[in-house]
């Protein structure tokens, strides 16, 4: 008899066996680079999660006619041909629950802090429904980030998404990395995902967050760039999966993605390997279904809780019109560009003021900080226009020497260390100094360290206008003239910092 004859046989006969108790058991014909081909699954589902009689696991990413691609989650347990796989019905599950918040994880869900066990054994599935827009409610509460040239030329509601996109080394980890310490006592649970980067990095965030007492509200997933391409794949749905276990708790979360790069790199890797054809810039065709999945998942919802995300994008020599830039750039809600440039000329955080901008957020701004900002961002303008200008050597009139004047230090003002961040108050209120004039005759270097104690003072002389502008999020025009006379009173005081 011919094999098909047999095979036909064999199917006739199954036909008859009810659906439940037949179980599809695939079989590897071929093992390599992390990929194994896989016969007989006919009826498994693209993105389903399958395990190997030998202990290994896998997600299915390529129908194939008479076969399966399974990318393998484990590189360190073999698979040999002819071994058996098993369907699971389901898709990739990940732990989730309060018990993660402290810990670091893989993206295959095990601890990688050697605290122990993860005390949880809630699973949930990677990819899931997203929010309808019913659910949904507009972005209309800030999320502060303590950095001043962020939360006023750039504001960031909770639930919304801001892409931070900026060449190598201009701050753009520090600057999630801040917000992020920020958050302390504020009842934001964070969400740090590390995609494909040094492990030196992460053992560097993880002590900088324990150190400022960060680490208890926060969740670090890591897949860096010595681990497989899968796990960096689903890193990001992992992070976002628990991330969406404390927003159902009605929990504020903030998600950082770092970087979204090296997650489409490994994306485009493992479409290589498949043998997909590729597209612009060598990436597959549903690049942008990658991303755009991942971060319909953030938002606020009607019902309480939100999920506020940060992606990072990396780019080369400033262009943003490259492929993955400009896809993350239309799925977001603006952008926060760090500009080479800026960065070292000593502007930093280097927020290029021009090209960064937030589509929602100025809905959430407080009162008190909105007050002050109205006109900033177009004598930043002016600013950056007039000094084009002097560089010509051209004479300025007064209104227009006065204007550069004051854009220099309103460029000064907007410096900020690393690890310091400033409450909306302390915001405000170094605001109001730069708009009444405060700052108009100080040398350069005496800017910050100005604001700086002025807003000490006013803390520490006067709690009370203090307290009143954080209960009320405004600042009244009664209250405006007492804080311009608070400040006449310590710029008597001020003495100058020798440097
Ligand atoms: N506000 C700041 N003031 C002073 N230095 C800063 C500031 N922000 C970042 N830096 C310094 O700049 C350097 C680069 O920062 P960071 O690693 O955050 O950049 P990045 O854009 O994430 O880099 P990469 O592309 O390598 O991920 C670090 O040494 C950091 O200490
Ligand atoms: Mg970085």
């Amino acid at each position: 008899m011919k094999n098909t004859d047999l095979i036909s046989l064999f199917e006739r006969s199954l036909r008859d066996l009810p659906e439940e108790q037949l179980e599809e058991i695939g079989t590897v014909i071929r093992v390599g680079d992390n990929i194994c081909t896989v016969y007989g699954l006919s009826h498994a589902m693209l993105g389903e999660y399958v395990t190997f009689e030998g202990g290994n696991s896998g997600i299915i990413f390529q129908l194939n006619e008479n076969s399966v691609a399974i990318f393998l989650v484990d590189r360190s347990i073999p698979v040999a041909e002819l071994e058996t796989v098993r369907r699971t019905h389901t898709v990739f599950q990940t732990p989730v629950g309060m018990n993660l918040l402290g810990r670091v994880i893989g993206a295959d869900g095990m601890p990688l802090d050697g605290l122990g066990e993860l005390a949880t054994t809630e699973l949930r599935p990677i990819e899931t429904d997203i929010p309808s827009i019913m659910e949904r409610s507009p972005v209309n509460e800030s999320l502060e980030t303590g950095i001043l040239a962020i939360d006023v030329l750039v504001p960031i509601g909770k639930g919304q998404r801001e892409l931070i996109v900026g060449n190598r080394n201009t701050g753009k980890s520090s600057m999630v990395i801040d917000t992020i310490l920020h958050q302390k006592g504020k009842d934001v649970i964070c969400v740090y995902v590390s995609i494909g980067q040094r492990q030196a990095n992460l053992a560097r965030l993880v002590s900088l967050l324990e150190v400022n007492g960060a680490l208890g509200y926060s969740v670090i997933i890591s897949a860096d760039s010595g681990d497989a391409v899968l796990n960096q794949y689903l890193a990001p749905y992992v992070g976002c999966t628990v991330a969406e276990y404390f927003r159902d708790q009605g929990k504020d979360v903030l998600i950082v993605y770092d970087d979204l790069s090296n997650h489409a790199i490994a994306f485009r890797e493992m479409s290589l390997l498949l043998r997909r054809s590729p597209g612009r810039e060598a990436y597959p065709g549903d690049v942008f279904y990658l991303h755009s999945r991942l971060l319909e998942r953030a938002g606020k919802l009607a019902k309480g809780g939100s999920i506020t995300a940060l992606p990072i994008v990396q780019i080369q020599g400033d262009d943003i019109t490259a492929y993955i830039p400009t896809n993350l750039i239309s799925i977001t809600d603006g952008q926060i560009f760090l500009d080479t440039k800026l960065f070292n000329q000593g502007i930093r955080p280097a927020v290029n003021a021009e090209l960064s901008v937030s589509r929602v957020g100025g809905a959430a701004q407080t009162k008190a900080v909105k007050k002050m900002t109205r006109a900033l961002r177009l004598e930043l303008a002016q600013y950056q226009e007039l000094l084009a200008f002097a560089q010509f050597g051209a004479e300025l009139d007064d209104i227009s020497h006065r204007q550069l004047e004051r854009g220099k230090r309103a460029v000064e003002l907007l410096k900020q260390p690393q690890y310091v961040t400033y409450s909306f108050v302390d915001q405000a209120l170094m605001l109001l100094l730069l708009k009444e004039g405060f700052l108009d005759n100080l040398a350069l270097n005496q800017v910050g360290p100005f604001a700086l104690q002025c807003v000490s003072f006013i803390k520490s002389v006067h709690p009370d206008v203090y307290d009143i502008i954080r209960s009320t999020e405004d600042i009244s025009e009664d209250m405006h003239k007492q804080i311009s006379g608070i400040a006449s009173e310590f710029v008597k005081l001020f003495v100058p910092i020798q440097s």
